[in-house]
């Protein structure tokens, strides 16, 4: 398994809150091989749920709620992380994708309706999934899986309490 490092920031405005739109951004960071995610603004129910997720189906992804981008930034450049903010302006993820492999820590940063120019200026890569407008959810999903090279499909989590068995047809699911 890769020693790679992902983290996820979602910029956000207190009056677009939109807490299914934060809650799947949590699941897909979670899910595809990202350790946390920095919500600006969510509600306390966000974490709620995702404890209970992790509780259910192990791994211990973790969102940090209420810490301003500019800190998150900063404290992530700190740390010698790279960031790289999706945009559909940027430059296209195909263009970059070997150099964004072989990072080894990186701050994912997803929009919401609006993102400060400011933004722009701060990443070290500004990155378009398609230079056509669509989502941060799918933006933020093909992202981690292109940067991962798919190695985040094979990912287990560790302590669940519940395993899925997959199956062509049906649902198999077992106690751990
Ligand atoms: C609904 S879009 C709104 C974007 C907004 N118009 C702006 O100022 O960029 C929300 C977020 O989805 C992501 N996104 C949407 N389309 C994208 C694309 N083609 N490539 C990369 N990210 C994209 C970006 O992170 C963006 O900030």
């Amino acid at each position: 398994m890769s020693s790679r490092s992902i983290e996820v920031l979602r910029l956000g405005q207190r009056f677009v809150r939109d807490d299914r739109t934060l809650t799947h951004l949590c699941l897909v960071s979670r899910a595809l091989g990202a350790e946390s995610i920095y919500l600006e603004d969510a509600e306390k129910k966000v974490t709620g749920t995702l404890e209970e997720v992790n509780k259910t189906w192990g791994g211990d992804f973790k969102a940090i709620l209420g810490v301003p981008w500019r800190k998150v930034i900063r404290g992530a450049k700190e740390e010698g992380r790279i960031v790289v903010h999706l945009t559909m302006y940027g430059v296209p993820i195909q263009d970059v994708a070997e150099k964004l492999r072989g990072l080894d820590k990186i701050l994912l940063v997803v929009g919401g309706p609006k993102v400060p120019g400011k933004v722009y200026h701060e990443a070290d890569y500004n990155v378009s999934v398609t230079s056509q407008p669509h989502s941060e959810i799918a933006a933020l999903a093909i992202a981690l899986h292109e940067i991962q090279s798919g190695e985040e499909l094979k990912r287990t989590f560790r302590k669940s309490r519940l395993r899925i068995l997959p199956s062509a047809r049906g649902k198999r699911v077992v106690e751990n």
